[in-house]
């Protein structure tokens, strides 16, 4: 019997439903290759859904989405829409609900496409940052009193759980041994001054080594971690951290592997369902124009691939996404491909289909 998977597809705002359009056809495409069939369920949220019924992302909505095997999603944010409301109340509410302790984001710079650092090349740029996803300053901790007055406190606190910590580590450990390439893992923090919580991440991080002795280990702060990134990229194989220093460090990565075009990303929560994104946002000076990079949609479709069990399926997207890297597109990191959002499907595709 032909596996079948449950797809719940999230395209969202701006150029969200260009480029999960483009993902949607490579998986079909490579579904019928390596015989298996995906459905897709599509739910329409984001800006336009909330502006015109007020609505965010019900609680039954949740229910439903938890029955699917993998949740794919397009970009969330909406110039209308005042900061915070889409971001809180969709996209960290689904990582919040399903518990995607993971955001697992893989930084590989592909021949053919340039990096904004001078010297380095493909064999210097390959690593992969696994940033905690559910704790951190994102969890929502804290308050303001007497706002917009002159005795105004706002306090953002980060919270930091020996669970949330040592699961992610785990993971981090894990995965770095399963890619079985430098074999290195530094946990990026800052022991300097944030020493209440990564004291916690510190003392975790360091009990947790001693069942890898295979793995090398370091630490690095965050702002050194930017350097370096810059500097010295090819000494990184995987890094650890927390959800803010995550955040940040992955859009300095995604500008040295050629942009946000080319980044995806991956919300897992190994034992429930996980969630697979573009890391850029909705862009929405280029919505509609069919011009916009579907590059990191359909490498986010691989990662899905790859977690929800086909892996077979998973490396011809992946070959196909080199392929039309090195040999068709143009200029990406510019943003000028030479080719429109539906023909880099359409390559991509179609390599898969010769193949
Ligand atoms: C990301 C985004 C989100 C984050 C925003 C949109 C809430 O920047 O996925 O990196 O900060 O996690
Ligand atoms: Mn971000």
């Amino acid at each position: 019997m032909t596996k079948e998977y449950n797809i719940s597809v999230i395209p969202g705002d701006g150029t969200g439903p260009e480029v999960v359009a483009e993902g949607i056809k490579v998986l079909e495409t490579v579904a019928c290759k390596c015989d298996f069939s995906l459905n897709f369920n599509n739910y329409h949220l984001g800006g336009e859904h909330f502006k015109a019924t007020g609505e965010i992302l019900p609680d039954n909505l949740l229910e439903t989405l938890a029955k699917s095997d993998a949740i794919y999603l397009g970009a969330i944010g909406h110039p209308d829409v005042k900061p915070g409301i889409l971001e809180k109340g969709i996209l960290l509410k689904l990582r919040f609900y399903f518990d995607q302790y993971i955001n697992l984001r893989p930084v590989k710079l592909y021949e053919g496409v340039e990096t904004p650092l001078k010297g380095k090349g493909p064999d210097d740029i390959d690593f992969t940052v696994v940033r905690e996803n559910t704790e951190g300053l994102y969890a929502g901790a804290g308050g303001c009193l007497k706002r917009g007055t002159l005795d105004e406190v706002a306090i953002q606190e980060s919270i930091n759980t020996r669970k949330g910590v040592e699961r992610c580590i785990r993971y981090a450990f894990e995965y770095c041994r399963k890619r079985n390439k430098r074999k290195k893992l530094p946990f990026c923090g800052k022991t300097n001054v944030l020493t209440f919580a990564f004291d916690l991440w510190e003392r975790t991080f360091n009990e947790v080594v001693e069942e890898y002795p295979d793995i090398e280990t370091d630490y690095a702060h965050v702002d050194a971690i930017c350097m370096w990134m810059v500097k010295n990229p090819e000494w990184f194989d995987v890094i650890v951290t927390d959800n803010m220093f995550g955040d940040i460090i992955t859009d300095l990565a995604a500008m040295i592997q050629g942009g946000m075009g080319i980044a995806a990303g991956a919300n897992i929560n190994p034992e429930g369902v996980s969630m697979f994104e573009p890391i850029g946002g909705s862009a929405p000076k280029y919505t509609g124009k069919n011009i916009i990079n579907p590059i990191a949609a359909i490498s986010a479709a691989q990662i899905m691939l790859e977690i929800i069990g086909e892996p077979k399926a998973a490396s011809w997207i992946e070959e196909g996404v080199i392929k039309v890297l090195r040999d068709d597109l143009k200029d990406v990191a510019a943003g000028k491909m030479g080719y429109s959002t539906q023909e880099v499907g359409d390559l991509v595709a179609e390599y898969i289909t010769k193949g």
